[in-house]
C-alpha cells in the first residue's frame, strides 16, 4: 500500500482527483468505481472542476460500491440517488453507464450476480475509489467479512447504522438493516484502488489497514494484498501510523 499524507482534506481531494484523471486518461472506455459517504465528496468536486476544464468522462462507466436494501431508488438517501446527485451529474457521466446494485430487486442474489457480471462485461474497474469506516470496513464489508467475497447481501453493523444516522434525520433505527455490497474480492479485482480518509476519527482504521495484521477483523487490511493500492490521507487520519 502506497500512503500519501497531505496537509488537509482539500489537498486530499485535489490529489485523489488528479490520480483518477491520470489513471483514466487515454482509456477509450474508462471504468471508475465510486463510493458514497463524506470522504470522496472533495474528490468529486475536484474531478468536476477538471471536467469543467476539459476532462471528458462522457464515455466513462461507473460502478457504485453498495446500496441499501429496501429503500426506494428515488429516496434521497438511496445510493442510487446519492450517486446521481454527487457523481453522475457533476462529472457529466452518461446515466446509462452508471451502475448501482439493485437493492429493491425481488431476487437480491440474482441482482448481486448480475452486478458482478456487469463489472466483468465492462472489462473490470480501472480505479476503485474507497472510503474507510471507523471500524475498518470498505464498501459495506464489515469486520468479519470474507476476504474473497463477491457482491452479496450483508447486514450493517450497529456502529455503521449509528454513523449513517446523520443521513436519516439522526435516527439509527431509520437506517436500513441490510445492504448489497461489492465484496472484498470484488474490490481486490479492480485494476487499481484509491482510498481516501480524512480526520482523526479514521486514524485507528487507517493504521490497522496499512500496518495491522491482514485479516477479516479489519476488512480494509485486504488492500495490503493489492499491487496497486494507494491511500491518500490528511495529517489527522495519518496520526496513528508508525
Ligand atoms: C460508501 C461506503 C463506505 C464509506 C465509509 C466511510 O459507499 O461504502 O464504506 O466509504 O463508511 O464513510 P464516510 O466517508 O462518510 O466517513
Amino acid at each position: 500500500v502506497e500512503i500519501i499524507v497531505l496537509s488537509d482534506p482539500a489537498a486530499v481531494g485535489r490529489h485523489a482527483a488528479r490520480l483518477i484523471a491520470d489513471t483514466l486518461a487515454g482509456k477509450p472506455d474508462p471504468v471508475l468505481g465510486v463510493a458514497t459517504g463524506s470522504s470522496p465528496l472533495a474528490t468529486y468536486a475536484e474531478l468536476a472542476a477538471l471536467v469543467h476544464n476539459g476532462l471528458d468522462l462522457s464515455r466513462a462507466s461507473a460502478f457504485a460500491l453498495d446500496e441499501y436494501v429496501g429503500l426506494d431508488p428515488a429516496h434521497p438517501e438511496a445510493y442510487h440517488s446519492v450517486i446521481h446527485r454527487t457523481v453522475t451529474v457533476p462529472l457529466g457521466l452518461d446515466p446509462a453507464r452508471v451502475h448501482v446494485p439493485n437493492g429493491s430487486a425481488a431476487d437480491l442474489r440474482a441482482a448481486c450476480a448480475d452486478y458482478e457480471a456487469a463489472i466483468e462485461a465492462a472489462g473490470g474497474i480501472d480505479v476503485q475509489l474507497l472510503g474507510i469506516g471507523a471500524n475498518g470496513h470498505i464498501g459495506f464489508n464489515e469486520p468479519g467479512s470474507s476476504l474473497g467475497s463477491s457482491t452479496r447481501v450483508k447486514t450493517l453493523a450497529p456502529r455503521t447504522r449509528r454513523d449513517n444516522a446523520r443521513f436519516f434525520g439522526g435516527e439509527a433505527e431509520a437506517v436500513p438493516v441490510h445492504c448489497l455490497t461489492q465484496g472484498i474480492g470484488t474490490i481486490l479485482r479492480a485494476h487499481s484502488v484509491l482510498l481516501v480518509a480524512t480526520g482523526e476519527s479514521k486514524a485507528a482504521a487507517v493504521a490497522a489497514m496499512a500496518e495491522g495484521p491482514l485479516g477479516a477483523c479489519c476488512p480494509a487490511s485486504a488492500l495490503q494484498l493489492h499491487e496497486r493500492a494507494t491511500v491518500v490521507v490528511d495529517e489527522a487520519a495519518a496520526s496513528s501510523l508508525r
